[in-house]
């Protein structure tokens, strides 16, 4: 049988793992990212709906993989796929946004 110590250590690591596995570059919003008309909580809300919403068919794009003139458009088409609401994408854009200046 496993120990409770052996048990939380097994956790941590489960823990690590999944996060090195599931956002590897999905940059966290701090301070600096602050810049365009929306605040850090708003930045924050937008990446958990990001993850959220939107990684369940495909996988997560990194958000420098397209432009701030492709990103609209792109949220726009996957809005009614990902029955998120124009409120809920506008976040997602600003996290998406973000994450080249
Ligand atoms: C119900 C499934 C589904 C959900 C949820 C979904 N997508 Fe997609 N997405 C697709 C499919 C299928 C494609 C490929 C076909 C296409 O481009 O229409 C795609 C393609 C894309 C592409 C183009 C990929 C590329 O590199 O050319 C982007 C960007 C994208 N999705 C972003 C998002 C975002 C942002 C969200 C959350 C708001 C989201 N997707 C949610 C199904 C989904």
């Amino acid at each position: 049988m496993f120990s409770k110590l052996q048990i939380t250590k097994l956790t941590v690591l489960s823990i690590i793992v999944l996060f090195i596995s599931c956002a590897p570059a999905l940059y966290i919003p701090g301070k600096d990212n602050v810049t365009l008309g929306s605040d850090l909580a708003e930045l924050q809300a937008g990446r958990k709906l990001y993850v959220n919403k939107c990684g369940s068919c495909h996988t997560l794009i990194l958000p420098e993989k397209h432009t701030a003139a492709q990103w609209p458009g792109m949220v726009t088409r996957m809005e009614a796929r990902s029955k998120i609401t124009p409120g809920e994408s506008k976040l997602i854009l600003k996290y998406l946004l973000k994450g080249k200046e």
